[in-house]
């Protein structure tokens, strides 16, 4: 969490949350794809981060391909060149970080490594999990449950346009 003054000297406490899909062992992704389509947790998705900065590793924007609509875009990568319209590049995760402290709340979106970089200055994790395990080569990584305190679940059952059972659970940081 940070705390700025902006222009009307207001202070603005930024959140810097998490949001990610794992199924029951913690896989996120295989061959840079998510693994499931779930289009309550997609809407549940464009919802949630609507209006705030999205912070992503290079290989999940390749994996989306292209700038989400209605969000700043922020991407890390390591090459000194990449440039992308609509899209902000950082060379690290703390100043991606620093460039959105007037915002309220700050979204990271994966995938792996960066999940991995941000969990320990991380305030919130917006959590769908997956009730299935599949063959993943990506993965969140395991959080001590006992630093976060479950704020709120929701559970969804399998149907037609939902091949898979999933919670939306909500932590925040004790
Ligand atoms: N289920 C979910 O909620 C979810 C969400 C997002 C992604 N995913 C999945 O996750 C997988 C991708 O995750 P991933 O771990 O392979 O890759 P990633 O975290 O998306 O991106 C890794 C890349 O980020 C850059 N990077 C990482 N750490 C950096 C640092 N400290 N400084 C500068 N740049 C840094 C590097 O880019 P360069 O190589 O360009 O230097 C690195 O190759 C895919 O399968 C995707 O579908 C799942």
């Amino acid at each position: 969490m940070t705390d700025e003054h902006n222009e009307h000297n207001e202070l603005i406490i930024m959140t810097l949350s998490i949001i990610v899909a794992t199924d029951e062992e913690n896989g996120i992704g295989k061959e840079n794809q998510l693994m499931w389509h779930l289009p309550k947790d997609l809407k549940f998705f464009k919802t949630t981060t609507s209006g705030h900065p999205i912070i992503m590793g290079r290989k999940t924007y390749d994996s989306v391909g292209r700038p989400l609509p209605n969000r700043r875009n922020i991407i890390i990568t390591r090459q000194k060149d990449l440039k992308i319209d609509g899209v902000e590049i950082f060379n690290d995760l703390e100043n991606a970080v620093k460039a959105c402290s007037n915002e309220h709340e700050v979204f990271i979106v994966g995938g792996g490594e960066i999940y991995r970089q941000a969990l320990p200055f991380t305030d919130k994790i917006y959590l769908t999990k997956v009730h299935h395990t599949f063959d993943a080569d990506a993965f969140f990584p395991e959080f001590n449950h006992s630093e976060w305190e479950l704020i709120s679940k929701e559970d969804h059952v399998q149907d037609e346009k939902h091949a898979f059972s999933f919670s939306f659970l909500t932590f925040v940081r004790v």
